[in-house]
């Protein structure tokens, strides 16, 4: 008798998102891996690692060679991960197409930039298809399967059908709109469906899940009570999941002496007094111009700062074949070519723009050097890089400044909260903030800092993992009685 091989293996969590929390890149001829941009990536790096989980993702790149695309099988396997290719065309229209230039700005309230094309409809559904299959190819029925993000929102429906026992939970990295902005997608109610196959789903706010529950009842015709939705055949609960991040990592990498050799460094290279830090990928969410209009004016108005403030801005490629992300890189060099050079010196230029990615320690060195930290998206699902920042001030001095519509406000009372709309009260909160007495800067980090080290990624994980078992048993008795 063919012994039962499924006894024999550990029940495993498979993480599914679009990327890979590692990028291939041609590196002089050669393939290497580079870590992935973005807060799922960064956020998610501790947990896929254990045991024998396992992260389902696009590697970033186009390989159509089939005996290269096995090499990257075979390493990718060793480091717990499976890659899914995409083709060109589905890059194009999946991807580029009806992830970033469709859902992207909708969810963000940029309906304005949204375009509705069918055939980009179609092959996003392909490809959360595509997903699907490879994920039947490793699932196991007693695994857990946790889906990512809005590139994947038909994934567990598509999942439910073909393993209708598993459990499945879906998690959304980015803000979920209104009922007002969501039904202007033409393909609104498949969109939710393709959510209801999931048995948990996560969003970073309480808001974020009460637009999703009326979305879904008006569009969809489901009530929901605390939360949980029946769409007649099973339940399934929607809640709310603040992110955190691995506070540990930031806290022991701006310990390290390597960074506090380049934060020296940094420093002395830059003669201002005061330094003043952004960082984002390249998105129009994240308000940059916006901010750096509130940095211009403030040189304006206060001109006894000249000289002795500096704004790092660290911008990080991204998205950079949607025509949205290229205009936005020309506005935001051209913004900030005229203020260095209407406000220059011989030895301080205002503004030290970088537009590339840097690594783990260099982003250290600039978070511990950083007097004022400016995060000022227009919209940010969760926006973790306020929560580094926090993490890597260990003298506990340091000034945020954070926009009212990042998720992160929700739970960071402490910081300079702003309306990125509002370039006066930008202006006026930097000036508060550069002046602001040690004391208070240090009374506002360590509160921010308690929270920040108890809600960490791990805290996050597990809140969400719970959630999940509470709800198959809640299953469970709901079909008994
Ligand atoms: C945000 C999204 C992620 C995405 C990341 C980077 O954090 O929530 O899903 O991976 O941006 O964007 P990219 O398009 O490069 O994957």
């Amino acid at each position: 008798q063919m012994p039962d091989i499924r006894c024999n293996h550990m029940a495993k969590l498979i993480i599914v998102s679009n990327r890979l929390p590692v990028k291939l890149q041609e590196h002089e001829g050669r393939l290497d891996f580079k870590p992935s941009e973005g807060g799922l990536a960064t956020g998610l790096g501790s947990v896929y690692k254990k045991k024998n989980n396992l992260w389902i993702g696009w590697p970033g790149m186009v390989v159509e060679d089939e005996s290269q695309q096995q090499q990257i099988v075979d390493n990718l396997n060793g480091q717990n991960m499976h890659p899914v290719f995409l083709s060109e065309k589905e890059i194009k229209e999946f991807y580029e197409g009806f992830s970033n230039e469709t859902l992207w700005p909708t969810f963000h309230y940029f309906s304005q930039y949204a375009i509705y094309e069918q055939q980009l409809w179609e092959t996003y559904v392909e490809v959360n298809q595509k997903y699907c299959d490879e994920l039947v190819k490793v699932a196991e029925p007693d695994d857990t399967i946790w889906v990512h993000d809005y590139q994947l929102l038909l994934l567990p429906s598509m999942l439910r059908e073909k393993l209708p026992e598993s459990t499945i939970g879906f998690f959304q990295h980015i803000p979920f709109p209104s009922y007002e902005v969501f039904r202007l997608l033409p393909w609104r109610k498949e969109l939710l469906e393709g959510m209801l196959g999931s048995d948990l789903i996560g969003f970073h706010t309480y808001d974020d899940m009460r637009h999703f529950l009326s979305s879904v009842n008006r569009l969809v015709g489901h009530g929901s009570t605390h939360g949980w939705i029946n769409t007649g055949n099973r339940s399934l609960l929607v809640d709310s999941f603040p992110m955190g991040i691995d506070y540990e990592k930031y806290e022991q990498t701006a310990e390290s002496e390597e960074v506090k050799k380049r934060e020296k460094i940094y420093r002395n290279n830059l003669h201002s007094k005061k330094i003043v830090l952004s960082i984002d990928r390249l998105d129009y969410s994240k308000g940059i111009p916006q901010r750096l209009q509130a940095f211009e004016l403030f040189l304006e108005r206060y001109p006894e700062f000249h000289e002795k403030v500096t704004l790092v801005m660290l911008v990080v490629p991204s998205r950079d074949a949607v025509d949205k992300y290229k205009e936005l890189k020309e506005e935001v060099d051209e913004l900030v070519g005229r203020i260095n050079g209407n406000y220059s010196h011989m030895n301080w230029n205002p503004i030290q723009y970088f537009y590339r990615s840097y690594p783990l320690e260099t982003l250290s060195a600039f978070y511990r050097m950083a007097d004022v930290a400016l995060v000022t998206p227009m919209r940010d699902g969760m926006n973790l890089v306020c929560k580094e920042y926090v993490a890597s001030k260990l003298d506990q001095t340091g000034v945020l400044i954070l926009s009212e519509m990042a998720g992160a406000s929700k739970e960071l009372s402490e910081a300079l909260l702003i309306n990125p709309n509002d370039i006066n009260q930008m202006v006026e909160t930097l000036h508060t903030a550069l002046t602001m007495p040690e004391e208070i800067q240090k009374q506002h980090m360590q509160h921010m800092q308690e929270s920040l080290r108890r809600y960490n990624i791990h805290h996050w994980v597990s809140m969400f993992m719970d959630r999940l078992s509470y709800v198959k048993i809640k299953q469970l008795s709901m079909a008994t009685t």
